[in-house]
C-alpha cells in the first residue's frame, strides 16, 4: 500500500500519489450539458481529503448526437469551457490533478435524448440497446471529421 502513496512524475505531470478516481457519470446538469454547482460540490467533497492524486472527470459528450444520457456534461462547445474550468479549479485547489473523459455514444445514443438520429460505424442496431432496436446512420468520412 505504501507505494500507492508515493509521488508520481510523468514528464510535466506531477501526481501527489498513485490513486486515481475512476470516472463517475453524476448526471448533475439540468439537461443542457452545463456544469452546475452540484458538480462543484461533488468534486470538492471527493478531492478535499488529499486521498486521490488524479481524477478522471466523468464522460462528457463531444457532439450533440453522441450524448449518452439526459443530464450528461457537454464538452461539445467552447462555451462549455467556463464550467469545466470550475471543476478543474476545485480539484486543483485541493492539490489533485484532473483529466476529462470525452465520449461519443455512437449507436448507443437515442433520439429521445439527443433529438437527432444516431450515427455509428455501421447502421447495425446496437446489440446492447435492445429497447430501441433501430438502425443508426452509418458515419461518413465527413461525419468522422466533424466528430474527431
Ligand atoms: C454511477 C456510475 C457512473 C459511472 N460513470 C462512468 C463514466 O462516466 N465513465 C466510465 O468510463 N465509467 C463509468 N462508470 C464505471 C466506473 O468508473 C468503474 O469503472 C466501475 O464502477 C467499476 O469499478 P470497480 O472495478 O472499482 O468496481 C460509472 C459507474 C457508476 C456506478
Amino acid at each position: 500500500m505504501g507505494y500507492l502513496h508515493e509521488e508520481l512524475i510523468v514528464n510535466t505531470l506531477k501526481l501527489r500519489n498513485r490513486l486515481v478516481m475512476a470516472p463517475v457519470a453524476t448526471e448533475k446538469t439540468t439537461g443542457d450539458g452545463r456544469v452546475t454547482n452540484e458538480h462543484i460540490d461533488f468534486y470538492k467533497e471527493k478531492s478535499k481529503n488529499e486521498n486521490i492524486g488524479l481524477f478522471i472527470v466523468e464522460h462528457s459528450y463531444i457532439s450533440k448526437e453522441g450524448k449518452a444520457s439526459p443530464k450528461q456534461i457537454s464538452v461539445a462547445d467552447d462555451s462549455d469551457i467556463e464550467g469545466l474550468s470550475r471543476i478543474a479549479e476545485v480539484i486543483h485547489s485541493n492539490g489533485a490533478k484532473a483529466v476529462l473523459q470525452i465520449s461519443h455514444a455512437g449507436s448507443a445514443a437515442s433520439e429521445e435524448v439527443t433529438g437527432m438520429r444516431a450515427i455509428g460505424p455501421s447502421s447495425v442496431p446496437n446489440p446492447r440497446k435492445v429497447y430501441f432496436q433501430r438502425q443508426c446512420a452509418m458515419m461518413t468520412l465527413k461525419n468522422c471529421g466533424q466528430v474527431c
